[in-house]
């Protein structure tokens, strides 16, 4: 047997629907029935007002950063833990990334570190509630209203999850998603920006689709991008929003399975749900501490030799050496990110995983540890 980290849940229902966008030839993305739909129902699942389909969740970042007006000579305070995709729109669009350390437990944004990067130039805090936990959200808007910076939530990794109740997405001024083959849902590739503002939904919308002159189509408005979702995917997308809380409540219970299984592994720091948060468990990463430190590439590969998929933990934006060469961070620069990233990695936990999968991928972690340690 071989568990892959991630395999999406893909139904007979999910074709069906793709099937007929394209029998009807409603295939543009320049609107569609199924498109408009999935924006309407997507929003309001996240608790926004307005969604605005995109081609990922990178260019739901760049065009949201571009419709709150993030230009050139600003400064963008970046959690350093992420993918890259949260820190490339803010240099493309001439702003400057400013990378903050983390939480040693969340792996999120550290809301005590951000007063001290704050300068003139800042025009906003971009937040990535990261495996699906939940950024600290009420210190970070507090600080935002103080110096009047916007908040962009990435929330790619945490469809579902909560602050305080609140849905993520609904917190900023703009949230923006994935839909990715190995997130909650999924349009193969896809994002969404959510806004809960319609003069920001109505800029976003005209940038998403080249500044299309409204009097005469080619005479452009602005300088836009040609981000639009096809309705071929959005079908699928709308489709895939009929599973979502079945998926959601599956990522959970995968999660309660793997902290009761490794409870008793001295060297495992597992996966926490601060008080605040409604955990959603996107992928169940591992931080080996204590005894196990410093052995994530021999568990890795003894882990995959025995059939187990692993992901190693995100490296941090400011240990990126084309960020460095461009004289953005240095290397130590996030201490608690950088000993995060050397010493974590995922394990299966993808929607469509089996229960004798789940058995066997936890047997053959404790199995593999015991033979380490
Ligand atoms: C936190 C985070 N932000 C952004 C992205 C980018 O998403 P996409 O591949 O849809 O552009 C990812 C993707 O994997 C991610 O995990």
């Amino acid at each position: 047997m071989f568990v892959p980290v991630s395999r999406p849940i893909i139904d007979e229902s999910d074709a069906q629907a793709v099937f007929n966008a394209v029998k009807r030839g409603d295939v543009s993305g320049l609107g569609g029935l199924e498109l408009n739909e999935f924006e309407g129902k997507f929003a309001k699942f996240c608790g926004a007002s307005f969604g605005v389909a995109t081609t990922s969740c990178y260019t739901a970042l760049h065009l949201a950063m571009a419709t709150l007006g993030i230009g050139k000579g600003d400064e963008v305070l970046v959690s350093t833990y992420t993918n890259i995709s949260t820190a490339l729109p803010v240099l493309y669009l001439g702003a400057k990334p400013v990378f903050i350390d983390i939480e040693k437990d969340t792996f999120n944004i550290n809301p005590k570190l951000i007063e001290g990067k704050i300068n003139s130039k800042t025009k906003a805090i971009v937040v990535v509630h990261i495996y699906g936990h939940s950024v600290d959200m009420d210190p970070i808007l507090k600080i935002a209203k103080k110096h009047k910076l916007l908040v962009i939530e990435d929330v790619a990794e945490a469809l579902g999850g909560e602050y305080k109740g609140k849905l993520l997405g609904s917190l900023g001024d703009a949230g923006c998603f994935s839909f990715l083959a190995n997130k909650f849902i999924t349009t193969g590739e896809g994002g969404m920006v959510v806004f809960k503002d319609s003069t920001l939904n109505s800029r976003a919308r005209i940038l998403r689709s080249l500044a299309f002159g409204k009097e005469n189509r080619f005479m452009h408005e602005d300088f836009g991008f040609n981000y639009r979702m096809s309705n071929i995917l959005a079908a699928l997308g709308l489709s895939q929003l009929k599973k979502v809380n079945k998926i959601i409540g599956k990522k959970r219970s995968i999660a309660k399975f793997y902290l009761k299984s490794f409870k008793n592994i001295k060297g495992f720091q597992l996966p926490v749900e601060r008080e605040y948060a409604k955990n959603v468990y996107w992928m169940f990463h591992i931080v080996l501490t204590g005894e196990l430190e410093g052995k994530k590439k021999e568990l890795m590969l003894k882990l995959k030799e025995a059939g187990v998929d692993t992901r190693d933990g995100f490296v941090p934006m400011n240990r990126q050496k084309i960020f460095i060469q461009k004289g953005l961070c240095k290397e130590n620069d996030c201490p608690v990110a950088n000993k995060i990233s050397e010493n974590s990695f995922y394990i299966p936990s993808g929607p469509d995983i089996s229960e004798e999968e789940l058995k066997f991928v936890a047997k053959k972690v404790k199995e593999v540890v015991s033979k380490i340690v």
